[in-house]
């Protein structure tokens, strides 16, 4: 016997599943299609309390007075985040001595398997200037929040990877949110704006 009672429900169950779809990307996704927004009102970014490549606990305060580059992502990424952080890493090199005032941070979605040894060798193979931060999976959400970043694990049959917004967030020396770029924002164009904005103070 055909039935056409479960079509309609599973149509409903489509337009729910849509819609709470929305919803979690107006409220944690990313929306970036530019390269880069003007300065806005966002609340993004606050307090964390992470631990660095070497072993040691670090706060937003731990690097204040420093404009920084937050990117969250994992080391097993096998596209998106190297490229960004191979972009990271020229921009440092293009800024020569204002690189001094910049501190680029990639923060972990995976702490799981980005333990601070691992992220210290992973950073390293983009140049000194990034630090790699980790923590407990409650402190990695907390920041992740803060920043309005979202991640989740996907399992691949016995492995996993994660999926992220690939945001690359600038903050000023005062804590404040300045912008961001897209993951694939070329390093002429963001160290330009980064110089502007440096040198405006
Ligand atoms: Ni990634």
């Amino acid at each position: 016997m055909k039935r056409s009672f479960p079509i309609s429900l599973a149509l409903v169950g489509l337009l729910l599943v849509a819609a709470v779809l929305f919803f979690a990307w107006q409220r944690y996704g990313a929306i970036n299609t530019g390269p880069t927004t003007s300065t806005g009102v966002a609340a993004i970014g606050g307090p964390f309390s992470l631990t660095d490549q070497t072993g040691k606990p670090v706060t937003d305060q731990t690097y204040k007075g420093k404009w920084l580059l937050v990117f969250f992502g994992f080391t097993y990424c096998p596209d998106v985040c190297p490229t960004a952080l191979n972009q990271v890493a020229q921009v440092m090199d293009q800024l020569g001595p204002l690189a001094d005032q910049v501190q680029p941070l990639f923060i972990t979605v995976d702490p799981a398997r980005d333990t601070p040894a691992v992220l210290a060798q992973y950073t390293a193979a983009f140049g000194p200037r990034i630090v790699g931060l980790t923590g407990t999976p409650e402190q990695i959400a907390a920041a992740a929040k803060a920043y309005r970043v979202y991640y989740a694990k996907v399992d691949q049959g016995s492995d996993y990877t994660m999926d992220h917004s690939a945001i690359l967030y600038v903050m000023r020396p005062d804590g404040k949110y300045e912008a961001f770029f897209a993951a694939d924002a070329k390093a002429d164009d963001m160290t330009a704006k980064l110089k502007s904005w440096i040198e405006q103070g």
